[in-house]
């Protein structure tokens, strides 16, 4: 006799009412941060039907040059093509399922090579070679999914060396979907001289014992910073007080201490959502805005841009942009934080940094600082944010209230608007990723 186990009921799959009803205008249920069900409808639905964040075309300068990754559960492998694009391809051998590549990065040469039972691929992801081929005489296999060799993404994007890809067909194309959140990557480009960026300094993996969300929601949480950083930034700024105003700054206190200003200096930041989720604080200024001048940098972009399109390309110093869901951006320091979903309660961050090109060196021992400072596994600043995701993660469990609040400064006008600037600690912009979840989320059900 067999036995069947029965399999756990089912609250949310094709219920996409169900879905909506977590996500009310100023609060969201505990049940996306919390349940497992949800984040595995997450990987089906949202994260294949929103434009995600693969990879800077810096790290595929050759043809053969690949990096493996994953978006929405899915193995993919980003590759150079020999006719100079970049092919995005489901990391899956066509005969019996392998994953082709497994290394992070490197050189394929002209084509890959399973390593069960070395079918070869070319890098456009099309069947190269078979061993012993007569093997498959008088067989279907010309008909089959096995000949059409590794599947390609359709959807790919680069956009100033940002490389993109949705898995799925449906949604907004590329530039419908971030629209003018773009202006923030045009910034970083436009910081190089040479208008252009090189991915340098390696990738700093930080496992944070949360949810992706909390993570997202908190770059433009300007409300945290001057508690929950207290103790780091703070402590910086304390030991400082007591030297002479005329000291020069070391690069570490001018990073750590703009961390605990007031709540005047964040609200007057100001904070600008666009429509898909995406959204940037610092519109006026930020905690960027008063570094000290690195020797030989403006003079470059003057002598690159003139000085006055120079002077206005540095004068935008935004906090962070949140590409949603997957790309997080620092123009103004250059580096970037990209959000891999790994369980409900377990995300990869990685953190990369940037040289721009033809800036003087300075700049990129800058950003190196900045990144190991704030943002890296063995940062300052980066464990006080962790605490309070961890901390969320457990008390969610709690029993009698099952809802997030995200109340601060709404205004049901905000609702359906495409661009919507408001004052920096409101929490408009944890909102406007919820409606933009709920869409993406229910799109395919
Ligand atoms: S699984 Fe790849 S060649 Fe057999
Ligand atoms: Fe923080």
């Amino acid at each position: 006799m067999t036995t069947m186990t029965a399999a756990a009921p089912s609250r949310y799959r094709d219920n996409p009412d169900a879905i909506r009803a977590l996500v009310e205008p100023d609060r969201v249920h505990r049940d996306l941060y919390i349940d497992p069900e949800i984040f595995a409808l997450e990987q089906e639905h949202f994260f294949a039907n929103t434009w995600s964040y693969v990879g800077h075309e810096s790290q595929l300068a050759n043809p053969g040059d690949y990096l493996t990754l994953e978006i929405a559960g899915r193995p993919l492998v980003a590759v150079r093509h020999d006719d100079g694009s970049v092919r995005v391809l489901m990391n899956r051998c066509a005969h019996k399922g392998a994953r082709v590549v497994s290394a992070p990065s490197g050189n394929t040469g002209k084509f890959f090579r399973c390593p069960y039972h070395a079918w070869a691929y070319n890098t456009d992801g099309s069947l190269r070679a078979i061993p012993l081929k007569s093997g498959y005489d008088g067989t279907r296999l010309a008909e089959c999914e096995a000949s059409k060799g590794l599947v390609p993404v359709r959807n790919v994007e680069r956009y100033r060396g940002f490389v993109f890809c949705k898995l799925s067909d449906a949604g907004p194309d590329f530039a419908t979907y971030f629209g003018a959140s773009l202006t923030s990557i045009d910034n970083l480009a436009d910081r190089s001289p040479e208008g252009e960026l090189e991915i340098t300094g390696g990738c700093l993996r930080f496992l944070h014992a949360c949810n992706w969300k909390m993570f997202v929601e908190n770059l433009n949480d300007t409300m945290h910073p001057m508690v929950v950083h207290e103790s780091s930034a703070g402590t910086a700024k304390t030991m400082w007080k007591s030297e002479p105003a005329d000291k020069p700054r070391p690069m570490a206190i001018e990073q750590f201490v703009p961390f605990v200003s007031d709540y005047k200096f964040y609200e007057d930041m100001g904070v600008r959502v666009f429509a898909n989720g995406h959204s940037y604080s610092g519109v006026n200024f930020s905690i960027h805005s008063g570094y000290s001048g690195i020797a030989g940098y403006e003079e470059a972009m003057n002598a690159a841009y003139g000085a006055e399109r120079s002077a206005r390309v540095m004068k935008v110093a935004r906090h962070n942009t949140v590409y949603y869901p997957s790309l997080t951006i620092k123009g103004a320091i250059q580096s970037i934080r990209v959000v891999r979903p790994i369980a409900v309660d377990k995300t990869v961050i990685e953190s990369w940094t940037f040289r721009l090109k033809g800036a003087p060196d300075a700049l990129l021992a800058r950003t190196v600082t900045y990144n190991r400072l704030i943002n890296s596994p063995f940062s300052v600043v980066g464990h006080d944010d962790l605490h309070a995701y961890r901390a969320i993660q457990k008390g969610l469990h709690a029993s009698g209230n099952p809802w997030v609040s995200l109340l601060r400064d709404f205004d049901p006008a905000e609702i359906g608007q495409a661009d919507v600037t408001a004052t920096g600690t409101s929490e408009i912009s944890i909102r406007n990723q919820y409606r933009a979840w709920v869409q993406y989320m229910t799109a395919t059900m």
